[in-house]
């Protein structure tokens, strides 16, 4: 469509690790302000296309493409510094930082920002996640495990990224905190910043995504608009425990 454009697009990509194969020839696209999610069982290689993606993984084939530049073969920081955020599983905070040195770590991938910029930042955070103002001098790692997750979400939005990659972000969390998870991914979107979304929670995930892909085996075997996924009766029988 001549009104979108794509922020990202994967094509062909496969990622070995030693004789394994984890993805085998996935190819995706995420386009401007669209929420994408990939959902698939533990060791489906969600993980990995994230890692792939973000330059953490190397590439056994295909291409990546980041703004229109092909990032495949470009180092993680360079990729950082473009506007990529990635949010990797299992919240990696800094425990011993306070929370606000773990947002200012964040602002730190991305050189370009002024001191008045990552100031607005900051209010931007204390704004989406008011608990965490309430915690500012708290360390990270004595925060509860939702505290946390929002933690490694707002470290990642103090680069101020184009893209936003959150890897399982509702995993573990008790589900009124994964609620609030969800909802949050939503006011990210509407900030202006394009979401590609990991879940094993695949109707939460599809259910606030505009399109979806179903990773099976390093393969994506299915594709659609969230709704349509969320309809669907094999991803019922397989994802949504219909
Ligand atoms: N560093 C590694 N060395 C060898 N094999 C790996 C490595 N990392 C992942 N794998 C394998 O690659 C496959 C895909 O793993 P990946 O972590 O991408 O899955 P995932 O979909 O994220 O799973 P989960 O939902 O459990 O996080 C798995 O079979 C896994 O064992
Ligand atoms: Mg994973």
């Amino acid at each position: 469509m001549a009104d979108k454009h794509t922020v990202l697009k994967v094509e062909n990509l496969s990622v070995n690790y030693g004789y394994i194969s984890a993805l085998e020839g996935i190819s995706l696209h995420v386009d401007q302000g669209e929420i994408i999610t990939l959902i698939g069982s533990n060791g489906a290689g969600k993980t990995t296309t994230l890692m792939s993606i973000s330059g953490l993984a190397a590439k056994a084939e295909g291409t990546v493409w980041f703004k229109g530049e092909n990032i495949t073969k470009m180092a993680p920081d360079r990729i950082v510094k473009m506007g990529m955020c990635h949010v990797p599983e299992g919240r990696k905070i800094f425990p011993a930082l306070s929370v606000y040195e773990n947002l200012i770590a964040g602002s730190l991938g991305n050189p370009s920002l002024t001191k008045n910029r990552i100031q607005e930042l900051i209010e931007e955070q204390y704004r989406l996640f008011p608990r965490l103002k309430e915690r500012i001098g708290q360390a990270g790692g004595s925060l509860s495990g939702g505290e946390q997750q929002m933690l490694a979400i707002s470290r990642g939005l103090m680069m101020d990224p184009d893209i936003v990659m959150l890897d399982e972000p509702s995993l573990g969390l008790a589900p009124i905190i994964v609620e609030d998870i969800f909802e949050l991914i939503l006011k990210i979107r509407d900030m202006g910043k394009t979401i590609l979304l990991i879940e094993q929670n695949a109707s939460m995930a599809l259910s606030i995504a505009d399109r979806g892909y179903v990773l099976e085996n390093g393969r994506i075997i299915m594709e659609g608009k969230g709704r349509e996924l969320l309809a669907d009766p094999k991803v019922k029988a397989a994802y949504l425990g219909a």
